[in-house]
């Protein structure tokens, strides 16, 4: 029979029993984790949000209460009443706050039943992520689970506080809006009013922070969703969260200290380290070449390195005809990996450099003998000392080569990289990398679109000197980007803008973009940067990344309340759904024939 709590009113939360309150009446509401019954004793362990607390039903004491405890099951939700007392000396639980003590229990009332259920809700229960998902409140109720939104609320609450004592005001942008490119799908929300209109939801709200900063706000920071259709990974979800905030008369180092700032305080309140300020700064050529990709995790060492000029002229095919071809040959040392590697993890490696494009990947072992391995006859005495002596290679290291077009080279090498940080146990638990990557260059070229595309986005100033190469030689010019990256992802990425008019068609005509389209798309942002706009520049920081990374998780799922599974579907509510064909008439979108519809 399911009660009222009326009259009852909660004293206490389970994870506040304590010895304080030995002899004292307490009144709890809260979930039965267990029930174990010892014939005459009756135990129930009772679960919220604070912790767990036991409590002991007593036939001798109060024998209706005593009954009532033996219907209740796992995650019921129970009012109980009664007196704290200590555990007898054999039943106290160290691993738990609360184990020194107990309750007696007097009043039991029965809130709610609950369904067996699909799960046993503890931390350790194995359970597949789809019905952890479906049942995402009861997943919730694990206190793991529970405790990651916890940090997230934490997250949010410092980030706040770090911005708005340092003048940032916190302004909302609108959802329901025209596209804000930052390279991924948009999502559209037809207009019932306005037919064949559509919004676009924001992918970031940078086109209205900046006009923020046109309107004298000089400081804004809001934490907000954005809204990208794009290929889904562990680290991207199609709705997210970004801190985002723009500064007025601010240059790069502005925007940086004042980010560096709020990582270092996040960082020492989360976790309890102290960063060291300023954060190292790397451009990106030099991330590329040294690292192969432009987010680069430098917990580790495992520099690849430019030997192209020690091999133009060796007998060795595979790299002298790279290299004359205008490609590169670069390599790694894995330091004492001789005894790590085995040889079935060296062709593995092979293997994954071949599945990336690579023609192969040669090694070497470096031994007192020499240099053995399948490149190791084709080098000359001469070659081995010079490539040993730049590579600081010793006995016991395998050293690995990629020759080809410098891009390729990197994209592989990045990767063989992190592969190999992994085999050799190099990435400690508690380690962490923060650092800057700068000086990207201004435009991609998209073998797709046959055209230059924004690395960062279309806003973003290009370099003061580089302003003449917008109309000469696109692909060098460099941006007044930089973006924040932790352990080998990308948890921030901002830019100093345009804020004049000229410069930014200037750009738009660099992307392809003519007067008529600019005109259409963004002709309300052109018309704000000539009244007056500041210079000023921002940043915004993925939240649910930055989360995920300081909670050690793999996936920001875990610190999203309700995420979508890689498909873009939402198990619990099973969005997205179909639309009837009332709906749909009214909003002016015609449905598929019933036998082409999904
Ligand atoms: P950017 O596109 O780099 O910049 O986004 C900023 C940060 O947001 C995070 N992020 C994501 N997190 C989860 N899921 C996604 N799908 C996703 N996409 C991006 C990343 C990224 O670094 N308007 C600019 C910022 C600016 O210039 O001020 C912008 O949105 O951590
Ligand atoms: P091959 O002459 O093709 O048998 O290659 C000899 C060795 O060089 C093998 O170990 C290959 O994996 C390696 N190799 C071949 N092409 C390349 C390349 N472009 N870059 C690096 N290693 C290569």
């Amino acid at each position: 029979m399911i009660e009222s709590m009326a009259g009852l009113s909660r004293t206490h939360l389970c994870g506040e029993i304590s010895e304080g309150l030995l002899g004292s009446e307490v009144t709890i509401m809260a979930w039965v984790q267990h029930r174990r019954d010892h014939g005459g004793l009756v135990f129930l362990d009772m679960r919220d949000k604070t912790g767990l607390v036991q409590t002991v039903f007593n036939p001798q004491e109060d024998p209706d209460t005593h009954r009532k405890s033996h219907d209740v099951r796992p995650e019921w939700v129970l009012a109980l009443r009664g007196t704290v007392r200590r555990r007898p000396p054999d039943m106290v639980n160290p691993k738990i706050p609360t184990g020194a003590v107990e309750v007696l229990i007097k009043e039991l009332r029965v809130l709610n039943d609950s369904k067996t259920p699909p799960f046993v809700v503890e931390d350790d229960a194995q359970v597949s992520e789809s019905v952890r998902l479906k049942y995402r409140y009861l997943d919730l109720r694990r206190p793991r689970q529970g405790g990651l939104l916890a940090l997230r609320d934490k997250v949010a609450r410092l980030t706040r506080g770090y911005y708005s004592s340092n003048g940032f005001l916190d302004v909302e942008t609108p959802f329901l809006t025209k596209s804000t490119p930052e390279g991924a799908r948009d999502f559209l929300v037809p207009s019932r009013l306005n037919p064949s209109r559509f919004y676009a939801l924001p992918q970031s709200p940078q086109l209205f922070k900046q006009l923020l900063m046109v309107a004298g706000f000089d400081r804004y920071c809001q934490i907000v969703r954005c809204f990208r259709d794009e290929d889904l990974r562990s680290d991207r979800q199609p709705e997210f969260t970004q801190v985002d905030m723009e500064m007025s008369f601010a240059e790069e180092d502005d925007v940086m200290r004042m980010a560096e700032g709020h990582m270092a305080l996040l960082f020492r309140e989360v976790l309890g380290v102290g960063l060291r300020l300023p954060l190292a700064r790397l451009p990106y050529d030099q991330a590329m070449l040294g690292y192969g990709c432009d987010r680069p995790d430098l917990r580790y060492g495992l520099r690849i390195e430019e030997i192209s000029d020690l091999l133009a002229d060796s007998e060795a095919k595979v790299f002298r005809d790279p290299v004359r071809a205008g490609g590169c040959v670069r390599a790694i040392v894995a330091k004492g990996a001789q005894s790590q590697l085995s040889r079935k993890q060296l062709d593995d490696l092979v293997a994954l450099a071949q599945s990336l494009g690579a023609r192969g990947l040669a090694w070497v072992r470096v031994t007192p003998g020499g240099w053995q391995g399948p490149v190791a006859k084709f080098l000359s005495q001469g070659e081995v000392e010079s490539i040993t002596r730049r590579l600081s290679a010793a006995e016991g290291d395998i050293v690995f080569f990629g020759a080809d077009r410098p891009e390729l080279v990197s994209h592989v090498l990045g990767q063989i990289r992190a592969t190999l940080a992994g085999l050799l146990g190099l990435v400690r638990d508690g380690d962490y990398s923060l650092s800057w990557v700068t000086d990207f260059p201004m435009f991609e070229w998209s073998q797709e679109e046959k055209r230059y595309v924004a690395s960062h986005h279309p806003f973003t100033a290009p370099m003061e000197e580089d302003l003449e190469l917008l109309e000469t030689d696109p692909g060098n010019v460099r941006a007044r980007a930089y973006d924040l990256v932790l352990n080998g992802s990308e948890i921030g990425g901002g830019s100093i803008r345009t804020h004049r008019r000229d410069i930014q068609e200037r750009v738009f005509l660099a992307l392809g973009i003519g007067p008529g389209e600019a005109q259409a798309k963004f002709g309300f942002f052109l018309e704000a940067l000539s009244y007056g706009a500041p210079p000023h520049g921002g940043i915004a920081l993925g939240l649910d990344r930055i989360v995920a990374l300081l909670a050690g998780r793999e996936s920001i799922r875990d610190v999203i309340a309700f995420p979508k599974t890689q498909k873009g579907v939402c198990p619990l509510t099973e969005a997205p759904g179909p639309a009837g064909p009332g709906q749909l008439a009214e909003l002016g979108i015609r449905s598929l024939p019933a036998n082409k519809g999904g």
